[in-house]
């Protein structure tokens, strides 16, 4: 079943480990004096934020959002609205860094970063997984990126095919006639 959906593994479980080893210690080194506030985006980044916070070994807070921009299909709509919300009194203490899964359009993340500044943070930067900037449609660039991929939508490792194989241990392809199936 699953390997009928699959065209290819594109990050194996290795590489996905080499990366977020590389990117805790990047971050461990750039916020060892600040004042670190992890912010997750729910659902997709659930899996590589965990494993990123265990790597990075200096004193942090998570905190949780949820936003949508995606309709049914594999397109963005281009809004992006909160879900999912945080408040806290010492927004100009934090040095927020949002952790994404995956950058495609970048609405999402730059909404993030200047819902963020809008509320007083002290400073917000970005560190996704995947990034596909061959897609993008604003002027966006993450901080951190764990590695570039190619324009095809990928599932698995937190990434969603609609709603499920999020817990899949790698990043993988979908194949075209499985998208095809399903109208897409
Ligand atoms: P953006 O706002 O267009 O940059 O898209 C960001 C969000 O779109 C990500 O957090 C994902 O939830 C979703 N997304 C974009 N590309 C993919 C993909 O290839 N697979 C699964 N989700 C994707
Ligand atoms: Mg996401």
């Amino acid at each position: 079943m699953l390997e009928s959906i699959i065209k290819r593994v594109l990050v194996s479980e290795e590489e996905i480990k080499s990366i977020v080893c590389r990117l805790g210690q990047e971050i461990t080194r750039d916020y060892a004096d600040k004042n670190l506030v992890i912010v997750s985006v729910l659902k997709g980044s659930v899996m590589f934020t965990v494993d990123l916070a265990k790597q990075i070994n200096t004193v942090c807070e998570m905190e949780f959002v949820r936003t949508y921009s995606y309709g049914n299909g594999t397109e963005s709509t281009g809004k992006v609205q909160m879900l999912v919300d945080f408040d806290r009194p010492d927004f100009a203490e934090c040095d927020f860094l949002v952790i994404e899964d995956i950058v495609d359009s970048g609405n999402t993340l730059k909404y993030l970063v200047e819902h963020l500044l809008a509320k007083g943070a002290k400073s917000v930067k970005t560190c996704t997984l995947l990034d596909k900037p061959s897609r993008r449609k604003v002027d966006f660039n993450p901080d951190y990126v764990g590695t570039v991929i190619p324009d095809e939508f990928v599932f698995g490792y937190g990434l969603d095919l609609f709603e499920k194989y999020r817990d899949i241990p790698y990043v993988a392809v979908v194949s075209p006639e499985y998208l095809e199936s399903r109208n897409l």
